[in-house]
């Protein structure tokens, strides 16, 4: 059962509780309004945090259950330092509600101190807090074991006003990050290409204008090389454009592409059997861009910003693509399908082309789990970086870092451009193991037509990634955090 989390906020004036948590910093008794609340319990502090082995260290905690069933939880928060980067706050809300969840409480109190928690910081906190909490268990019976139903968490702050605006401002990423897990956690058999537009649809809600488009209008446009994709599937294709315009009127949108396989097995070119079911999260790139797309509208971002999905099922039928085939893409370009398992290329070649074309944006970023090789590249700790753009490169790179969700760059070049050449089309779709992921950015390139533009491989990062201490669910929403950051940081009006 999905624990509900409440999170409010109250001056340090407020009352007493039951349960109470306290920062203390590495080798220091408890300082500021969690000083007061430690004399209160007339314990002597060396000798408890010598008894508790608690030097204060992040990470340590001193569970202390007073004579009338009151309970006091002394956090570390490490060596003092006041210019601790902001994700620090993220990781160390996460770690604050696993410590909590962990008594198993309904209720809590935590008392910041104001002279290191900005408001800003506090967003952050609680970021950290609600990333931490998230679980995916709508499909698991409910069990007695199960933790209370809900759990409040109050925060003592100097400055309840401020810090509420801090909060509902880092909370719109949030929702937007929670969003994506959702939908990359979701099996195929629920959500669909129809299924994922629908959930789209509802971002009408929040002022973003939504367009769904059915086979007969991408058959008009000429989307032949996202259509094929789709063509071995009985659940037919849909393209969504998402547009919030909160920005400039006359401004040029920024855009932001996503593969949406909601299931690839491969098509006739078959993946084997043993992890096909993690196949359910090749849509990973669909679902940033969606709750990148929350994320703004709920926000309120003062931006221009087109979102375009690309929702197919890669499945082999009678009807499914063949190795050999030849299709046409919306640019005109024609493709000679090698691996029918190489078919996020191929939606992305259209969706691309398409948002270029009907959009002019300023830039255009897409996001894709594209391919097996960036995790051999590099793992689960960054996502993979192509550009043609050296500014935009250098400014995802940034927000990475400060969203805590890197990028690593990779080259592009002429020299592995010729390598997609094909004997029969224009282009063919699958190379070779050599280069892998590079060649695939190759191919995404050749349909963006000169536009300042980024692909990010998100195969490594998009799902299955060890725990963090924002995250300990299969899908962390990986994104949707890094591209608000990079909006804030670089593009809002
Ligand atoms: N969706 C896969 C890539 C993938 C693999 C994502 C593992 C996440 C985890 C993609 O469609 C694919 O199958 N790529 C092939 C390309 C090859 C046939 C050129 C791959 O990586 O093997
Ligand atoms: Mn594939
Ligand atoms: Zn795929």
């Amino acid at each position: 059962m999905t624990q509900i989390l409440n999170i409010r906020t109250a001056p340090h004036s407020a009352g007493s509780a039951a349960f109470t948590v306290i920062y203390a910093a590495e080798d220091q008794a408890p300082t500021g309004a969690a000083a007061a609340i430690w004399a209160a319990t007339g314990l002597e502090w060396a000798a408890t945090s010598a008894a508790g082995a608690f030097r204060g260290r992040p990470g340590q905690a001193l569970d202390i259950i007073g004579a009338g069933g009151s309970r006091l939880l002394v956090l570390g928060s490490g060596k003092p330092s006041a210019d601790a980067p902001l994700n620090a706050w993220t990781d160390r809300g996460g770690s604050l509600l696993a410590k909590i969840a962990a008594t198993r409480a309904s209720m809590a109190v935590v008392v910041l101190d104001e002279a290191t928690a900005t408001p800003q910081a506090i967003g952050e906190l609680v970021a950290g807090l609600r990333l931490r909490h998230y679980r995916f268990d709508r499909y698991k019976s409910p069990r007695p074991e199960d933790a209370p139903p809900s759990l409040t968490i109050t925060l003592k702050v100097s400055d309840p006003a401020a810090v509420d605006l801090a909060i509902a401002d880092r909370g719109a990423t949030v929702d937007g990050t929670l969003l994506a897990r959702d939908l990359v956690n979701e099996p195929a058999n629920v959500l669909g290409p129809v299924e994922f537009a629908g959930r789209a649809a509802e971002l009408a809600r929040l002022g973003v204008d939504v367009e769904i488009l059915e086979p007969e209008a991408l058959e008009k446009l000429g989307m032949g090389s996202l259509l094929c994709v789709a063509q071995g599937s009985d659940r037919p294709a849909r393209v969504v454009v998402m547009q919030w315009r909160g920005g400039n009127p006359d401004a040029a949108p920024l855009a932001f592409v996503g593969k949406g396989v909601v299931f690839d097995t491969g098509g006739i070119s078959i993946k084997p059997a043993g992890g096909m079911e993690d196949m359910k999260g090749d849509m990973g790139g669909a679902a940033a861009v969606t709750g990148l797309m929350l994320a703004l509208a709920t926000r309120k971002a003062p931006v221009n910003v087109v979102g375009v999905i690309g929702l197919v099922e890669n499945m082999p039928s009678g009807s499914a693509l063949r190795p050999g085939d030849i299709v046409k893409a919306m640019s005109g370009t024609t493709i000679e399908v090698i691996n029918t398992d190489a078919e996020g290329r191929l939606v992305l070649a259209d969706a691309l082309w398409y948002t270029q074309d009907r959009f002019k944006p300023r830039l255009m970023i897409n996001l894709a789990t594209l391919t097996g090789a960036i995790i051999v590249a590099l793992g689960h700790e960054h996502a993979g970086l192509f550009s043609n753009n050296d500014e935009l490169a250098g400014r995802l790179l940034a927000a990475g870092l400060n969203a805590n969700e890197k990028l690593w760059r990779m080259p592009l070049s002429p020299a592995y451009d010729k390598l997609i050449e094909s004997k029969f089309a224009d282009i063919r779709n699958s190379v070779g193991r050599p280069a892998g992921s590079i060649t695939a950015g190759q191919f995404l390139q050749r349909f963006v037509n000169d536009v300042p533009w980024a692909h990010l491989d998100i195969a490594g990062t998009a799902f299955g990634a060890p725990n963090t201490e924002v995250n300990t669910s299969w899908a962390p929403g990986f994104g949707v955090a890094l591209l608000d950051r990079l909006v804030r940081d670089f593009y809002q009006d």
